[in-house]
């Protein structure tokens, strides 16, 4: 099994990306390839960047890095629930993938990105790539950008509108193919 792993990038206390990613996490679940694994990046609670070696040394002084280290490093693979802040990915996220860099290398990647209107973070998404790939992780060919997340949050968690389960799943599927043929440039 690929061992998948959901980070939740949202840090507010009620970020709509986590009922957002526990409803991407359980389709991953049923998608029957993948041991799935839940991250919330509020919960790892990273300082800025405090290292005094660069992360591709893979040096790390302080705990909370050989945490955050040893937890990407058991994945085979991400889905990154993105949320937009003013056009772009927030400062948190970024900062936590800036963390590390040999613990990114290879390993595919999806990103289902949100927002409060109709983009639905494809923006984020799209200034995220670049970053993605300096730190050797392999984008999957298609992402999903979920628009207007804040109508979608009822009483049960997230209430997917017709459609997305499909979207999310193509990109379990990209995963899935990346994992089994890696690209090889
Ligand atoms: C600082 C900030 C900036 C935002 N900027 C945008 C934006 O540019 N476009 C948009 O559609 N929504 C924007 N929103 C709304 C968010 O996309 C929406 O509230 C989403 O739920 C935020 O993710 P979160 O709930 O995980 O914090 C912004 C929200 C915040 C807090």
């Amino acid at each position: 099994m690929t061992r998948l792993h959901v980070i939740s990038s949202g840090h507010r206390p009620t970020s709509a990306g986590r009922p957002l990613a526990r409803w991407v996490a359980d389709l991953a679940r049923e998608h029957g390839t993948f041991e799935v694994t839940p991250v919330d990046l509020a919960q790892i609670a990273l300082p800025f960047l405090d290292e005094p070696e660069f992360p591709s040394s893979g040096t790390y002084a302080h705990q909370h890095t050989r945490d955050w280290s040893a937890l990407v490093d058991s994945a085979d693979a991400f889905v990154f629930v993105l949320p937009m802040y003013n056009g772009g990915f927030t400062a948190p996220f970024k900062n936590a993938v800036d963390f590390l860099y040999r613990e990114w290398q290879g390993k595919p990647v999806g990103i289902v990105s949100y927002s409060a209107g109709g983009t639905g973070g494809a923006p984020a998404a799209e200034m995220l790539l670049p970053v993605l790939t300096r730190v050797g992780l392999v984008p999957a060919a298609r992402s999903v950008a979920v628009p207007g997340v804040l109508g979608l949050l009822g009483a049960e968690g997230f209430e997917a509108p017709e459609g997305l389960a499909a979207e999310v799943t193509g990109v379990l599927d990209d995963i899935a193919a990346l994992v089994k043929e890696p690209a090889t440039t």
